[in-house]
C-alpha cells in the first residue's frame, strides 16, 4: 500500500531547511502533502496563498509532492488525506518541548476512531540547524543577504515585501 505523509507548518516563508526535510521524507514515503496552515495567530508576513504558492514553486520538480493549505485540526486534515504519518523537522533541543507536546496531542486526538497518527521527526543537514523562517525575515527586513538560505523566488518575494529594490542579475 502506498504511504502518504503530511508535512505541516506555517512556512512563512519556506526555507532551504524545509526543502531539506521534504526531500528526506520523500525517501521514506511514496508521497508527501505539504500542508500550509491558515491560522493567523503568529501574524504571518505572507498570506496563506502566498506561502502556498512560494512552497509550490520551490518544490517544483520534486516527484510525489503536493502543496495545499488547510485550517482546522491537523489530525482531521491528515485523516481526510489518508496520511499515515506527520513529518516534522527537529533542529535543536530547543525545538523538542513544543514538538513533543504536539506529537502526543496529535496522537491522542487521532486515536479515538482509528490507529493513532504518528509523527516522524527528521534532522536537517547540519548547515540548516540554526536556520528559521523568523530569522530569515528579520535579516532580510534589516537589509542582510539571505540568498543562501531560501529559494530564489523567496528571496525576491522578501525583497518585494520589504520594499527593497531587487538587483537585476
Ligand atoms: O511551522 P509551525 O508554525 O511550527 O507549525 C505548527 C503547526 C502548523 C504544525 C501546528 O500549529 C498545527 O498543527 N496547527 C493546526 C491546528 C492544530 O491541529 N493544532 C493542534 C496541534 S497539537
Amino acid at each position: 500500500m502506498k504511504k502518504t505523509a503530511i508535512y505541516p507548518g506555517s512556512f512563512d516563508p519556506v526555507t532551504n531547511g524545509h526543502l531539506d526535510i521534504l526531500k528526506r521524507a520523500l525517501r521514506i514515503f511514496d508521497s508527501v502533502i505539504v500542508a500550509v496552515t491558515d491560522h493567523r495567530s503568529k501574524g504571518p508576513l505572507f498570506s496563506v496563498q502566498e506561502r502556498t504558492a512560494l512552497f509550490r514553486q520551490a518544490a517544483q520538480g520534486l516527484k510525489g509532492v503536493s502543496v495545499e493549505n488547510f485550517n482546522g485540526l491537523l489530525v482531521n486534515y491528515a485523516r481526510k488525506k489518508g496520511a499515515c504519518a506527520i513529518v516534522r523537522g527537529l533542529r535543536a533541543v530547543s525545538d523538542f518541548e513544543y514538538e513533543f507536546q504536539m506529537a502526543l496531542m496529535n496522537r491522542h486526538l487521532s486515536q479515538r476512531k482509528k490507529e493513532p497518527l504518528e509523527t516522524v521527526y527528521m534532522m536537517p543537514d547540519e548547515k540548516y540547524t540554526y536556520l528559521s523562517s523568523s530569522l530569515v525575515k528579520e535579516v532580510s527586513r534589516l537589509g542582510g543577504d539571505i540568498s543562501h538560505f531560501v529559494p530564489r523566488s523567496v528571496s525576491a518575494a522578501l525583497l518585494t515585501k520589504n520594499r527593497i529594490p531587487v538587483k537585476k542579475t
